[in-house]
């Protein structure tokens, strides 16, 4: 454990990218994608709507907790570019028109994204790509003051590479001088791990995150998408640590907190929800809720807007949660270093048979058996005590999970 500490420390804010875009920490708001269907079908937005959703999501706290981020994705724009070869909103959707938006958006605090391709055509036919247009486009969003442009990769021609490709998207929008966070969204493909980072402040690292608990498929590449599950597992096997540093974030997709059209334990039910927000929060992720941001039930209020939890993810170490351990029977325990020498720990039962318990020994924190640790529960905002040795959680339901924040209170520390 302490060679994976050392090892993070050392490759933590190595090479980074701040354009000015304001992201020394992992964007955190709204994406249009799983609001009004199920995510993408067919992906509508409205400047109606967007106005409404800004005004609730101030209303309700979440920009000052962080939320600040709005982020149309592929619903906005007109079928065909205007007489001048520039992209435009679609005229019914969005009668006052883009720069009209991010002027409201902006006055309440908050920023505006918003969604293209690199290729010919947006991920849903019909709409105009950036290919070709890259220059022109970029200075579009710029004359609009959009604050974020992420990329998708659909309809690209196939004898051009993707890190061609997003590095002269890239450079266009830097060439504006207008400060725009880029959002890479190219699935995880030609190892963007080695190269995202340094052309984009956010990039995707597999294909997009349906709204489901197990959806077992492919991780990486070109596939349909994947559940919350296989999502962990990626990333255990990537060892986020090694990337994740402010202006370069790993971006897994988007939260879909309480998307469950069903009743169905696969779905985005509450603990599926949490466990997603959890992990997302460990591994200090963008957190981009894509279902509906405004009156938030209890329940999304609880998951979303937990100081406690967000601290983790705030934390200015930035260095991501690593798997220690993963048992047959699901147990699993992830750890992760913070900067006033606590530890978070996630307590997790991955598995869908039964409650087991999961626990967590000092010695796997690089701690000494005998130290003693004042145990605080993140979700449940208590605290459970000082404990030597380690700490036990009986009966995790299935898929649940107990987020934790450990803090020695010998002079250990
Ligand atoms: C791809 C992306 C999604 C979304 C859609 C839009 O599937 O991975 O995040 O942007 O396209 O059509």
């Amino acid at each position: 454990m302490f060679s994976f500490l050392l090892f993070a420390q050392v490759l933590h804010f190595t090479a980074a990218y701040d354009n000015g875009a304001g992201t020394e920490s992992p964007p955190m708001g709204w994406s249009t994608w799983c609001t009004n269907d199920f995510c993408g079908i067919p992906d509508r937005c409205s400047e109606y709507e967007v106005r409404r959703k800004a005004d609730a999501m101030a209303a309700q706290g979440m920009v000052e907790m962080g939320y600040k981020w709005i982020l149309l994705d592929d619903c906005w724009a007109h079928t065909e570019r205007d007489e001048n070869d520039e992209l435009q909103p679609s005229p019914k959707l969005f009668p006052s028109g883009m720069a009209a938006l991010a002027e409201y958006v902006h006055d309440l605090g908050m920023k505006l994204g918003l969604y293209t391709c690199v290729g010919t055509e947006t991920c849903k036919k019909g709409r105009p790509g950036s290919y070709g247009h890259y220059e022109i486009d970029a200075n579009t969003f710029a004359k609009w003051k959009v604050d974020m442009v992420k990329a998708d990769n659909c309809h690209r021609p196939s004898n051009e590479s993707q890190i061609d490709l997003y590095t002269q998207l890239s450079q266009a929008l830097n060439a504006t001088g207008h400060p725009m966070a880029f959002a890479m969204c190219n699935w995880g493909e030609e190892n963007v791990v080695d190269w995202g980072g340094d052309i984009s402040q956010m990039y995707r690292i597999q294909m997009d995150h349906l709204p489901m608990y197990n959806l077992p498929t492919k991780a990486q590449g070109a596939g349909y998408g994947q559940g919350v599950r296989q999502i962990i597992d990626f990333m255990a096997d990537l060892h986020p640590a090694k990337y994740t540093k402010p202006h370069a974030w790993l971006d897994p997709d988007f939260l879909e907190t309480l998307f469950e059209p069903i009743d169905a334990y696969s779905t985005m039910n509450f603990t599926n929800s949490r466990t997603e927000m959890a992990f997302w929060v460990l591994w200090s992720v963008p957190l981009l809720v894509a279902t509906d941001p405004a009156d938030l039930s209890e329940d999304k209020r609880s998951i979303l807007m937990n100081e406690e939890v967000l601290a983790i993810h705030h934390d200015p170490l930035y260095i991501s949660g690593e798997r220690v351990y993963n048992h047959t029977n699901g147990a699993e325990m992830w750890s992760r270093p913070l900067e006033n020498g606590d530890m978070a720990v996630i307590l997790f039962n991955k598995g869908s048979l039964n409650a087991i318990d999961v626990g967590v020994e000092w010695t796997q924190l690089g701690w000494e058996a005998t130290d003693e640790v004042s145990v605080r529960c993140l979700w449940g905002k208590k605290d459970l005590g000082v404990h030597k040795f380690g700490f036990v959680r009986e009966d995790l339901p299935v898929h649940d999970n107990h987020f934790l924040r450990l803090s020695r209170t010998n002079s250990a520390k």
